[in-house]
């Protein structure tokens, strides 16, 4: 098993020696430094992202060209830092978040509220700290929130969130875009028209235009394409029965990235051009004029940006059926492959361009059989305690759904930026651990 295909991004390489570098720094100096299991993030490999949607769309749609990056992907202050300097707009979809993107100073008059189930604490809370648009997922929302925005003396913009019917071909668990989902309002049903009369009858409310997020690790490039053709036609049939014309599209996230070699990489300036040249065409023939277009990448901002480094604790190899090799993190800090079976790709920090022979599980140290990072991983036959492990493309979904089962702390997250490491999120610390206990 030769390494060369496994170094799946260009942040990664392989020095003369065998040493794995992360974003230029020696991975296994990166764990002596700030102990395992550790997140790392590659900085400017997050900036390099944003700008490369954000010089995509401009040249697609000009000035009506939007970039939102959607931060349930990584949420932490330094985040919301970054996609403030790069002029990113942000999706968020709790409380938790918007918290996080004020305290790091975030403008929130960018920022587009998702989720399909706002509370009243959120809606108020969101409307208090003067959050840009809501992203209205039902009636029941549309009510709660223009009632909020009466008692505020306020117009709430908002757009509408769509069901357009589209299967992305991603798994069913990141599928958002079919009519049975249980988000949005389908088009199909008739819902979606339904929803918009009552927000255009609505006083408090600005409805802009419409939102849909057809899934996420999508790779079939006519997915956007089909998603626009439906929005557009939506968009068109309002224009005709009421007159409205929506003057901005979200067409969601979802753009796929590589786990592991037999993925594609996504030319995402080729993929925006084309879907630009789309909706141009498609306006014209409809007769409207071309809304705003926004997209919401958060996986193909952040994933490829990051990676986790663990310390191998055992090697059990159990004669005629397989073998583990246990590592001190786990489903706590990765429940993705528990959770989608999702592939990963796994190295060593050091000897990485050894030969790997033996076939094993990487799991973790939790107790439940399930806590596995990943199956039929290849990793040298010397492996032992003490070794670092390197797990690719974690910067999307990974510290974001990390939990403290059997109570285990969550790693620190060490950013990486010009030849420079620093701490963005501290390691949790067992007195952190009991910190809410009574
Ligand atoms: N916009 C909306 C409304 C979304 O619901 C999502 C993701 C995005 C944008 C960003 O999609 P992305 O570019 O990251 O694919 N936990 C799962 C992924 C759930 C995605 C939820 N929504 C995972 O780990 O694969």
């Amino acid at each position: 098993m030769r390494y060369e295909k496994d170094l799946i991004c260009e942040n990664i390489k392989v020095d003369e020696n065998g040493r794995l570098l992360f974003a230029g720094h020696d991975a296994e100096s990166l764990a002596k430094e700030y102990g395992t299991p550790v997140y790392l993030m590659d900085e400017d490999r997050v900036r390099q992202r944003c700008r490369t949607y954000l010089r995509a769309l401009k040249s697609a749609f000009g000035d009506k060209g939007k970039a939102l990056y959607a931060s349930k992907a990584a949420s932490f202050k330094r985040i919301y830092e970054i996609m403030k300097e790069e002029g990113m707009g942000i999706d968020v979809v709790s409380s938790g978040e918007i918290f996080t993107a004020i305290k790091a100073g975030y403008p929130l008059e960018n920022a587009c509220f998702h989720s399909n189930n706002k509370t009243d604490a959120d809606i108020s809370f969101a409307m208090e700290n003067k959050v840009g648009y809501f992203a209205v997922d039902n009636e029941e929302e549309l009510y709660a929130v223009s009632e909020e925005a009466k008692k505020r003396g306020i117009v709430q913009k908002i757009l509408l969130r769509i069901t357009p019917g589209i299967d992305p071909h991603t798994y069913e668990a990141v599928s958002t875009g079919k009519v049975d989902s249980k988000f949005g309002n389908a088009i199909e049903t008739g819902q979606a028209e339904k929803i918009t009369r009552l927000a255009l009858s609505a006083k408090n409310v600005d409805l802009r235009g419409f939102h849909c997020h057809v899934g996420s690790q999508v790779f079939d490039s006519d997915v956007y394409l089909r998603a626009a053709a439906v929005m557009l036609r939506f968009i068109a049939d309002i224009k005709e029965k009421t007159g409205y014309e929506a003057s901005e599209l979200d067409l969601g996230g979802g753009y796929g990235v590589r786990y592991v070699s037999d993925q594609p990489v996504i030319d995402i300036a080729a993929n925006i051009a084309q879907v630009g040249d789309y909706i141009k065409t498609e306006c014209a023939k409809l007769g409207i004029e071309m809304p705003c277009i926004a997209f919401e990448p958060g996986r193909s901002i952040v994933a490829d940006a990051g990676m986790t480094l663990y310390t191998v604790g055992s090697v059990k190899r159990i004669p005629g059926y397989k073998n583990y090799v246990s590592v001190d993190g786990g489903m706590t800090d990765n429940v993705r492959f528990a959770m989608y079976g999702s592939p990963y790709t796994i190295l060593p920090a050091v000897g990485a361009d050894k030969e790997r022979n033996m076939i094993c599980s990487v799991v973790g140290r939790c107790c439940e059989s399930g806590d596995v990072i990943q199956n039929n991983v290849f990793l040298p036959e010397d492996v032992k305690r003490g070794d670092v492990l390197a797990c690719l493309t974690t910067g999307a979904y990974h510290y974001s759904m990390a939990s403290n089962y059997n109570r285990i702390p969550r790693p620190c997250t060490v950013m990486l930026s010009e030849g420079s490491s620093f701490v963005a999120v501290k390691r949790e610390s067992l007195e952190y651990l009991t910190g809410l206990d009574i």
